[in-house]
């Protein structure tokens, strides 16, 4: 087991960790963050997407370890306080999930995609294929696209 530091939504944490252990596995297991969902734990759904220092990053390919000195952002802390990130609301204004198991990874995803001066202005096809590591089982798409799109413009 190894000590290890991560800085989660802000807060700084002290684990006694197998190295192996994934960041995913951490935030659910040890931190009892379940917000990051577990899809296909092979870094194939997107539903484990967290933010390190502001990037998109799958936590089920992430070992704990290496997130260490980097800000890591889940689902539980993108909303300040009780005011929601615009991805958020934007989600919610569009129906923009059904059974709601993928929306975590996908407003983590598509609120990075606004970070990048490239994709912040991207057309539908531009975000769909920025999107495509996102994987929705129930066929949420369109209202995804939509989602994003209203948070483009906000
Ligand atoms: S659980 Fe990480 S990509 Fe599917
Ligand atoms: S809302 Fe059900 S998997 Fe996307």
């Amino acid at each position: 087991m190894l000590p290890i530091e991560l800085n989660i939504n802000g807060h700084r944490h002290h684990l006694q960790l197998d190295p192996r252990t994934a960041l995913l596995d951490a935030l659910r297991e040890n931190l009892h963050l379940t917000g990051t969902k577990k899809g296909c734990d092979h870094g194939q759904c997107g539903a484990c997407t967290v933010h390190l220092d502001g990037q998109s990053a799958l936590a089920c390919l992430t070992l704990a370890v290496m997130a260490q000195g980097k800000a890591i952002t889940t689902i539980e802390g993108l909303a300040k306080g009780d005011v929601l990130h615009p991805m958020q609301a934007a989600f919610i204004k569009h129906d923009a999930f059904q059974c709601g198991y993928c929306t975590p990874g996908q407003i983590m995803a598509a609120a990075a995609l606004l970070q990048d001066k490239h994709a912040r202005h991207g057309s539908a096809v531009e975000i769909r294929e920025a999107m495509s590591g996102n994987l929705c089982r129930c066929a949420a798409y369109p209202n995804i696209i939509a989602a994003i799109q209203e948070a483009q413009r906000a």
